[in-house]
């Protein structure tokens, strides 16, 4: 696995270490323009287009010249490339694209920006927002929201008479069985009725947090520091979803990372999809085969109601970056409210403040957003990245193990909860205990 990992690395990192060596060749003198390096998470060739243009207008209006470097696609290893490159100490990259879960593990690295940017992120969703602060420093500033959606095929949900998307998890499983089985009968035999990320990578946490916060299974480690994970809706969430592995997931789900569900969604090879709400775009550009025949909403409920995981990026200056006052300068532009607005209308991406959901030229592009503000208030689980600080890349590592280990049908789901339980106890020395009553938070 590490060797595998390795392996993997060492094409973006040797891109990433060349681009920045050859920038260092050509270094301004002093009279020169000076040229930030970004460092984000694109790995999308339509955004990483978007981003170039807004670019080229910030270099139009300040003089300041960006390049922007290569990422990795996978969430695991784009924190293994920024953590190489951090951990050098030298001048790499001036701004890193951050993920909101990386803020207490990599704010030794990263510049307080709370004196330039205070008044900008009182304006944020409050939990979007907080996810950046540690110890009162504000690490990033957060540049796009993220939270986890169910896409659905309106179509083929019009002709099996289903009025609306489900609404709990149940039904999801008996309509994509249904679906799956007459589409099939049709003749199309790759079919399936949902895809999702189910590969040993963030997104699996991210994908078996909203299953089982849904269901009073809590939160993995609650907010109060009690490792909560070990409890029988939890494990019930687990073991229906290692169900779905092979009957209404294809089998090879257990394998698959945003792209590959993206891919299958795309090809309208399955009836509903797991994403974020990046995947709208790609799922009605131009060309799309199911473009006007699907529809987003948020993810079916349980017990406790709806919860989609909170994501999202956000932008932080290098402590060793050579020009922190021009990267300062970039992040104010790339999180500017009409810079926001205009992402917003041309690839959909959902802004960071409740604000800017309600401009009419927002709401006229994108009349989904609607939807967006109400999950972002209502719908939402955070990972428990900001209770466990620095430990949670190995908090979320050890979750992924135990739920990958039950939908490959490895370990049953009680015993991975109660391995689990003491590998976390192990890892963060808190103690154990049940969910809190309210997993999913509001504002
Ligand atoms: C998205 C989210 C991020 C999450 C990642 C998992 O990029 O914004 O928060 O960690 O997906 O793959």
């Amino acid at each position: 696995m590490f060797f595998t990992l390795y392996r993997k690395m060492v094409r973006p990192i040797c891109i990433v270490l060349l681009s920045l060596f050859l920038q260092g060749c050509a270094k301004p003198s002093i009279h020169e323009p000076v040229t930030l390096t970004l460092l984000e998470e694109w790995s999308d060739k339509r955004f990483s287009e978007a981003r170039q243009q807004e670019l080229q207008q910030f270099t139009q209006e300040t003089g300041i010249r960006v390049s922007l470097l290569p990422s990795p696609d996978s969430a695991r290893q784009r924190l293994v490339l920024w953590r190489e490159l951090l951990g050098t100490g030298a001048s790499g990259p001036d701004v890193y694209g951050i993920d909101v879960i990386w803020p207490g593990m990599l704010s030794e690295y990263f510049v307080d920006l709370k004196p330039y940017f205070a008044n900008d992120v009182s304006l944020q969703f409050p939990a979007i927002a907080s996810g950046y602060i540690v110890d009162n420093k504000l690490v990033a500033v957060a540049y796009r929201a993220d939270i986890g959606l169910l896409y659905y095929r309106a179509d083929l949900l019009r002709q099996y008479g289903y009025p609306g998307p489900p609404k709990t998890w149940d039904e999801l499983q008996s309509m994509a069985a249904r679906i799956q089985a007459g589409e099939r009968a049709k003749g199309k035999k790759q079919f399936w009725g949902f895809v999702w990320q189910g590969a040993a990578d963030e997104g699996l946490t991210c994908n078996a947090l909203e299953w089982q916060a849904a269901e009073d299974g809590g939160r993995i480690i609650e907010q109060n520091k009690t490792i909560s994970v070990n409890n029988p809706q939890a494990i019930r969430a687990w073991q229906r979803a290692a169900h779905w592995v092979g009957s209404i997931s294809p089998p090879g789900v257990a394998g698959y990372r945003e792209w590959d569900s993206l891919n299958v969604w795309v090809a309208g090879d399955a009836a509903f999809m797991r994403h974020w709400p990046s995947a709208y775009f790609n799922s009605q550009a131009p060309g799309s085969p199911i473009r006007n025949n699907f529809d987003i909403a948020m993810l079916p409920g349980g017990q406790t109601g709806t919860a989609g995981t909170l994501g999202g990026w956000g932008l932080a200056v290098s402590r060793f970056s050579p020009h922190p006052r021009e990267a300062v300068e970039l992040i104010r532009y790339l999180t500017r409210k009409d810079v926001q607005e205009k992402r917003a209308r041309m690839v959909s991406q959902p802004p960071t403040s409740p604000e800017l959901y309600n401009l009419p030229k927002v709401l006229e592009a994108n009349p989904r957003f609607k939807l967006l503000n109400q999950a972002f208030r209502t719908g939402m689980v955070s990972r428990p990245s900001n209770v466990a600080g620095n430990k949670y890349q190995e908090v979320s590592d050890a979750y992924i193990q135990a739920v990958h280990s039950v939908l490959t049908g490895e370990k049953s789901a009680p015993d991975a909860a109660a391995a689990l339980e003491n590998e976390l106890v192990r890892i963060t020395g808190f103690k154990k205990g049940p969910p809190l009553e309210k997993s999913i938070h509001p504002e």
